[in-house]
């Protein structure tokens, strides 16, 4: 107990019940600059990569020898030879081009982005991450669960997150045989909320691939990847493993990222002495080399570790801005909770939201973090308001946008109904109207009815043992009433075919037009150059509630 009173509050503020660690290389607690991070260098024979930041091609890990035969390109390693300063000045440069920076990334290797990253502050990472995002609008992703795994919570939710602006909507399960009956929730749902809207359902890996084989998911994005041997082994992995995994949701036609981040190998205990981010640049470079439009990063899962090392936070922007600079897609964490201070969590993102990234979230809990089941997230349901105003004062497009009471209670009242009639339709579980009705207004699980787990469980078996796909849930919505949401779902399974959607950082549009890297590229180089806030979405990042207008005086 401190004897001032002045220490005393301090003491109390929920800042320090945050954990904080000392740096301590060895065992991989440093964030950005390990003593015992490699010095950049490179050894190119007869068009092959023979040596990489200090190992020789014999000595190579797994990771070495997949990046070197399939990730750097062996004709641009010439690059290397430009001062990493100077690298990190074309970064913020805006008479520099992306496209350049592009070019010279894909001849450097991972400690020398890293020692570029070394060079800059976050201002100058924010800077660098407005020109370098892939997509030109900026867009957010949500997490859809809740603790009952209930399939109407889960519809409504996805509905009212869809209508809020969330691009991407992800699902995981409390128990892992709810998963089928989650993602078609969570399907239907989102496609009430708003036409267009991929949906996800984060679980065991085949589960995952059978679920987005059959149609019940539109996306995928947890295929997880480690900057160290040891850590890829001790999840029976290799990059060869997970570069087949991408191919076969390539196959048919769904867009997938990789997810990783820093903090992952020390907290797996095998971080091998290197630094954070060295070892997240090895990762990024695996998902580049596998194919990966995309990735997940930002320490994601791992950030109570990173956040608790010094410069932490400033690593997990410049594991973002390394990614971008391979030119993949960024959805930039910002998801699980780290912290119990409010200004702490709202820093921490807005090294994201300023810039903007392809997702700034890739989890904003579109429900109470009581009902988050992935831990818990840095924003919920109960910040809807100040991130509206946030957009608001800093005219910046975050993603969302405010709604309507009216509205969210219509779309949460027909997403409920929609579930409710396919389940009958398809003979699964049985939905109640006052279930339907309790959703409706609910906030949380706490407000909401209790349900039949057993019937639920045999439900989902049901629907897998049946071999139903996402056509049978387009007939059963088609033939209940509810065609306009059968032919929405039916135009989500339409993607797979033409595959536009599989391109950079693609997301659809209420149009189902694929708004991607290749069709809204980034063309940002300063003032008066790609994409600002204004027009039709100025007018509606503006129109929140609670306002004094000249009517009201
Ligand atoms: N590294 C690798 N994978 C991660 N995930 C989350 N954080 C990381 C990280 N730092 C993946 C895991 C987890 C899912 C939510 O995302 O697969 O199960
Ligand atoms: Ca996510």
């Amino acid at each position: 107990m401190s004897k001032s009173k002045r220490f005393q509050i301090l003491n109390n503020r929920p800042v320090n019940r945050d954990g904080f660690i000392a740096e301590w290389p060895e065992a991989g607690f440093i964030a950005m600059h390990s003593p015992y991070d490699p010095k950049p260098s490179i050894k190119v024979v007869d068009g092959t990569i023979t040596e990489i930041d200090g190992i020789t091609r014999e000595n190579f890990d797994f990771i070495d020898r997949f990046i070197a035969d399939y990730t750097i390109n062996a004709s641009l390693v010439h690059f290397m030879d430009i001062p990493s300063v100077e690298i990190a000045r074309k970064l913020t440069d805006i008479n520099i081009a992306r496209k350049e920076i592009i070019e010279i990334v894909s001849g450097i290797t991972p400690a020398k982005i890293t020692e570029v990253m070394n060079h800059l502050n976050v201002v100058e990472m924010m800077m660098a991450m407005q020109k370098m995002r892939a997509r030109s609008i900026p867009a957010t992703q949500a997490h859809i669960t809740n603790v009952k795994d209930d399939p109407v919570q889960i519809a409504a939710d996805s509905a009212e997150g869809a209508l809020r602006g969330f691009a991407e909507e992800e699902t995981t399960v409390g128990v892992a045989r709810y998963a089928p009956l989650n993602a078609i929730a969570l399907l239907i749902g989102s496609q009430v909320g708003r036409p267009g809207v991929l949906t996800q359902c984060a679980v065991e890996e085949a589960t995952e691939l059978v679920l987005g084989i059959r149609g019940f998911t539109t996306y995928a994005e947890t295929m997880s990847v480690y900057g160290t041997e040891p850590v890829f082994v001790d999840g029976d992995d290799t990059p060869y493993s997970k570069a087949f995994l991408a191919s076969a949701y390539a196959s048919r036609g769904l867009k997938t990222r990789f997810t990783s981040g820093t903090g992952s190998e020390a907290l797996m205990g095998a971080a091998q002495s290197k630094s954070m981010l060295y070892l997240e640049a090895r990762c990024l470079y695996v998902a580049k080399g596998a194919g990966s439009q995309g990735i997940q990063n930002g320490s994601v899962s791992c950030i109570g570790i990173t956040a608790s090392v010094p410069s932490g936070i400033r690593a997990v922007l410049a594991e973002n801005l390394i990614a971008a600079t391979l030119d993949l897609e960024v959805a930039s964490s910002n998801d699980q909770s780290f912290s119990h201070s409010d200004m702490r969590r709202t820093a921490r993102t807005m090294l994201q939201f300023l810039p903007g990234t392809d997702f700034i979230f890739s989890g904003y809990a579109g429900e109470p973090n009581y009902d988050n089941l992935f831990a818990g997230s840095n924003f919920d349901a109960e910040d809807y308001d100040d991130y509206n105003i946030l957009q608001r004062d800093m005219m910046v497009d975050g993603g969302l946008r405010p709604v309507s009471e009216d509205e969210v209670i219509r779309v949460r009242q027909e997403a409920g109904r929609a579930v409710q009639a396919v389940f009958r339709y398809l003979n699964l579980a049985e939905i109640t109207d006052a279930q339907v009705e309790a959703v409706t207004y609910a906030h949380g699980s706490k407000d909401t009815l209790a349900r039949d787990a057993a019937a639920d469980i045999a439900a989902a078996e049901s629907l897998m043992r049946r071999g139903l796909t996402g056509l049978d849930i387009v007939k059963a919505l088609s033939e209940t009433g509810y065609e306009h949401i059968a032919e929405r779902v039916l135009n989500m399974l339409k993607q797979r075919i033409n595959g536009d959607y599989m391109q950079t950082s693609a997301i659809l549009d209420e149009d189902y037009k694929v708004v991607s890297a290749i069709s809204a590229p980034n063309d940002y180089q300063g003032p008066g150059t790609g994409y600002r806030v204004g027009g039709q979405r100025w007018d509606e990042i503006k129109n929140i509630a609670n306002v004094i207008d000249r009517e009201g005086i």
